[in-house]
């Protein structure tokens, strides 16, 4: 009766154990899936390249095209000294904060836009009509806080939506879910059209990106990412945005046919150069 007793024990025991060590491997294996998330392999990035050059860009018979691949599979490390860097930045060759280099052809081109408040939408929505006028083919919608750790993450679109910011300091690098796009996404600017841009309605904190990214799987398009170890990127400290506490009833109520490209409200705009970026002024 004494072993029985004993046996049952060390059975339920056994079980808990049992039980316990699932749990810790389910755990360590969608945390695994999260530091590895699905990308493109690195060999598989110049089949993905939107190849397009903005019509403006005067080419020279006597420049060999830039070699792309020279970029995205170089052998590069974490480059955490690039805050320092970017104080003693070298500006020389960018005009109207415009560059093309000087030996070889570019086969692609970019326009980065950066929003600098709470409206971040509307005016992702105001910068992509003026890229677009400019006949820029693609646009990198950028966070101004975050910086690419990686030299082989080459800021171009791909055939479908990019991002790019995939492995963020700030979530200890691991992407918390497939949709995110927040932070660094590269599109091109036909796609862009096609998903009628940003919500306008969303001010503060949060729900923009994630009421894009629902425009994007809506429209059936896919989101690409480089692999892990090209998509590092540190957020600089600042203050957060106060967060928007509406943001989930603003996502639930969106309709993005109504709402975008073609329901910008403002008053005015004004576009000016300088040395190192175009400045457009919105005032709603
Ligand atoms: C830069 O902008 C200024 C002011 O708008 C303009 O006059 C100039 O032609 C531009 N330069 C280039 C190279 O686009």
């Amino acid at each position: 009766m004494l072993g029985l007793y004993s046996i049952k024990n060390l059975r339920i025991s056994t079980c808990v154990l049992i039980v316990l060590g699932c749990i810790a491997v389910l755990q360590l294996l969608l945390l695994y899936g999260s530091y590895n998330y699905k990308c493109i392999s690195k060999e598989d990035i110049g089949k993905y390249l939107y190849m397009y050059l903005n019509p403006k860009v005067v080419k020279r018979l006597d420049k060999p095209a830039c070699d792309y691949e020279m970029v995205y599979k170089q052998v590069h490390k974490d480059d955490w000294s690039i805050i320092e860097q970017s104080n003693q930045f070298d500006p020389s060759g960018i005009v109207n904060g415009s560059f093309v280099p000087e030996d070889c052809n570019p086969q692609l081109s970019i326009a980065i836009l950066e929003a600098e408040n709470s409206l971040q939408g509307l005016l992702y929505n105001v910068g992509a009509r003026q890229a677009a006028r400019e006949l820029f083919p693609c646009l990198v919608l950028h966070d101004v806080d975050l910086l690419p750790l990686s030299a082989a993450n080459l800021y171009a679109c791909l055939l479908q939506p990019r991002h790019l910011s995939a492995s963020l300091d700030k979530f200890r690098f691991v992407l918390p879910y497939y949709g995110l796009v927040g932070g660094v996404l590269a599109l091109t600017t036909e796609h862009f059209r096609q998903l009628n841009g940003f919500s306008n309605k969303f001010t503060g904190w949060g729900g923009e990106d994630d009421e894009f990214a629902a425009r994007i799987m809506d429209h059936n398009l896919e989101i690409l990412r480089f692999p892990p170890d090209m998509s590092r990127y540190t957020m600089l400290v600042h203050q957060q945005a106060p967060v928007n506490g509406q943001r989930f009833r603003l996502m639930s109520e969106t309709v993005a046919a109504q709402d975008g490209l073609n329901s910008m409200h403002y008053r005015s705009v004004s576009v000016s150069q300088h040395p190192l970026f175009t400045l457009i002024r919105v005032v709603t």
